[in-house]
């Protein structure tokens, strides 16, 4: 069921990703064409109607992303667009679904000893490279278990960066775009991640904890930090997508709820 919450998401969906791509209808769908380095999704466009695409409109949306030398992908909310899953699979496409989250209650989430939690108010700051190859690690090691890959690999492949690979990111900070929270001990940053403000919608994105600092209540810390700071700019959905039932939980700990589901298709 589409509730007013889900509504709200949905409107955000169509309109935050404007902001980093361009938009282009194809059939029912928008396809948005990043006009940074990360490329985006197709996604139903706006007013949507439940039985309103066919493996053949998900088929024209594939065919004009391979045009364009892009990802084959389809991102949408399952209680938007229930019958999407099958038209995408007959499509062709791999769909994996994921709990899409509301923050709902404000619990007391502690902020571990030795380390600093702060938002990046300069664009220009220094430290954005390794925030965003922390992100990058943490990704390579989906799930919430502890590994090796540390403080050396981190420092190694923030050093190989290209001189502009943070400007995207430091654009988005300096027009109100992004918000970049980052947990820091002594030695560097261990957790980062973000949230995109548009009106008084949030999507908190890119959470991510360097895989041998897991398990310490970083990313608790940073998911709670930027769930303050979206507070503080008097914003009153806070929402994400969870990979899975287990990294839900990290964001259940600091007061998410389950409010539907998020769905990814793309080529096998
Ligand atoms: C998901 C992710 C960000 C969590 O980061 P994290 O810093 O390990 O998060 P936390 O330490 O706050 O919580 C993780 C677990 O450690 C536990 N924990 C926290 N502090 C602890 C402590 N001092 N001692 C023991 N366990 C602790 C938490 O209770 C939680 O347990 P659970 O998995 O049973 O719920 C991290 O695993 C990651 O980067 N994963 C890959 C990228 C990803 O999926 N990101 C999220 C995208 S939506």
């Amino acid at each position: 069921m589409v509730t007013e919450l889900i509504g709200r998401i949905e409107r955000y969906l169509d309109v935050a990703p404007r902001a980093r791509a361009d938009a282009e209808a194809v059939g029912p769908f928008t396809l948005f064409r990043s006009r940074m380095a990360h490329p985006f999704f197709a996604r139903p466009s706006a007013g949507w109607a439940p039985g309103y695409a066919t493996a053949a409109d998900v088929g024209a949306v594939c065919e004009r992303q391979r045009e364009l030398g892009l990802p084959e992908n389809v991102e949408w909310i399952k209680e938007v667009a229930p019958e999407l899953g099958t038209a995408c699979k007959d499509a062709g496409l791999r769909v994996s679904e994921h709990p899409l989250l509301v923050h709902h209650d404000a619990l007391a989430v502690p902020v571990p000893d030795g380390i600093r939690i702060r938002r990046i108010d300069d664009p220009d700051d220094p430290v954005l490279p390794a925030a965003q190859t922390v992100a990058r690690l943490a990704y390579a090691s989906a799930g919430t278990a502890v590994h090796d890959i540390g403080r050396n690999e981190r420092n190694a492949a923030t050093e190989q960066r290209a001189p502009d690979a943070s400007d995207d990111l430091r654009q988005l900070i300096r027009d109100g775009h992004s918000v970049v929270v980052v947990a820091e001990d002594e030695h560097g940053v261990l957790c980062s991640g973000g949230h995109n403000p548009v009106g008084d919608v949030t999507e908190i994105v890119g959470v991510g904890t360097l895989p041998s600092a897991r398990q310490r209540g970083l990313g608790a810390a940073v998911t709670d930090t930027l769930v303050a700071d979206a507070i503080r700019r008097g914003i009153e959905v806070i929402f994400l997508s969870a990979d899975t039932d287990d990294v839900a939980r990290v964001y259940e700990r600091v007061g998410f709820r389950r409010v539907g589901t998020a769905c990814v298709a793309s080529a096998v």
